[in-house]
């Protein structure tokens, strides 16, 4: 009996280490409309469209992995509303029984488009990348943003109804550490939650050496508790975030420290590229090319489940990022998706 005819049980992914996955990250296109100075390099080569997933096959992988018990979809970028006729990969995925969390991270340039339409396709929760309030500073991190944009696009998410809109914010030393307290009262004053994240060394860039701009989550803690009140939770969202609360509000701080607070251990998750190569970790090159067993087997699903249990097998331990020197993986973060 083939495995998809068996009765299939809640949770099929189960790695090496006992870790359950059930949750799949999926970057639906590695360009963007801006050019992050900590995620891509000046000039990028990005993969030929020929080499892309289409969208029918994203929905076919994503399929799958929710038959094999993923409970949670991120789609991600590059920027994923950057590619033509992306609503269809939410609207289909949204209709997927036993998916109970569709969520998009974004940065929000082309919301003020979009959100209506992908709340009424069932996304359930958005991201948006804001790492500074200055219309300066974001031109120059983003290096041809322009945050009004940005800022629209974030009251289009409010308009459109979005509950608990995340802000993702990686914080640079000189470059916008000295905001952390305006970005949290900016959260405070529209009921959005934020998150600030270390930089990961992910390919090379030019513009900045990531060791002089290392600013670590317990900095920006300390910075943050001597001018209010939080309060650490025991929440968790299903990710590498530990999360804090200001005791006046709603809004929740949550701290990415992938340097200073390793969180393997807990790692419930797994990424497909745009090209369709399943990458088993963040900060390991360990990966399973789906798009060949998806176009080698038209029409027929079983070849792919089994090379998505398959690659349980070969889910790395962990990671160690390491800031001084040649960056370890030199995929940038535009290829799998923040
Ligand atoms: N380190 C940490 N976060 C990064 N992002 C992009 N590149 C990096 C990096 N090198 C973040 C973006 C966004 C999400 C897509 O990933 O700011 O929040
Ligand atoms: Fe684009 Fe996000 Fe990378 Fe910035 S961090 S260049 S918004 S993919």
């Amino acid at each position: 009996m083939s495995v998809i005819d068996q009765e299939v049980p809640d949770q099929l992914l189960i790695d090496r280490f006992g870790r359950s996955i059930d949750y799949l990250r999926i970057s639906v296109t590695d360009r963007c409309d801006l050019r992050c100075v900590y995620c891509m390099a000046e000039d990028m080569k990005f993969v030929p469209r020929s080499q892309l997933l289409t969208l029918e096959e994203i929905v076919r992988i994503g399929r799958s992995f929710v038959n094999l018990g993923v409970s949670k979809i991120r789609i991600t970028g590059g920027e994923p509303l950057t590619r033509c006729n992306i609503l269809k990969v939410f609207e289909e995925l949204g209709e997927l029984e036993g998916l109970k969390d569709l969520t998009l991270t974004t940065n929000g340039t082309l919301l003020s488009r979009y959100a209506s339409a992908l709340k009424d396709a069932g996304v359930t929760r958005i991201n948006i990348s804001l790492d500074t309030l200055d219309a300066d500073r974001f031109k120059r991190i983003t290096r041809v943003g322009d945050i009004r944009k940005t800022l629209t696009g974030i009251d289009a998410a409010l308009d459109a109804g979005f509950k608990r809109i995340k802000i993702n914010s990686v914080i640079l030393k000189h470059r916008n550490h000295d905001e952390v307290l305006d970005l949290v009262q900016f959260v405070k004053d529209r009921g959005l939650d934020i998150s600030f994240i270390e930089e990961m060394p992910l390919g090379l860039i030019g513009d900045h050496n990531r060791e002089e701009t290392y600013y670590s989550s317990d900095e920006i803690l300390s910075d943050l508790q001597g001018q209010m009140e939080i309060m650490p939770t025991m929440e968790q969202t299903g990710g590498p975030s530990r999360y804090y609360r200001l005791t006046d509000s709603e809004t929740r701080i949550g701290f990415i420290s992938p340097h200073s607070h390793n969180f393997c251990e807990h790692c419930n998750r797994v990424r497909l590229t745009s090209e369709g190569r399943l990458l088993l970790c963040l900060g390991q090159e360990h990966s399973v090319d789906l798009r060949r067993v998806v176009r080698g087997n038209p029409g027929n699903d079983e070849a792919l489940t089994r090379a998505i249990i398959q690659s349980m097998e070969i889910k790395p331990k962990g990671h160690d990022f390491n800031l001084s020197g040649a960056p370890i993986i030199f995929r940038h973060m535009n290829a799998t998706g923040g």
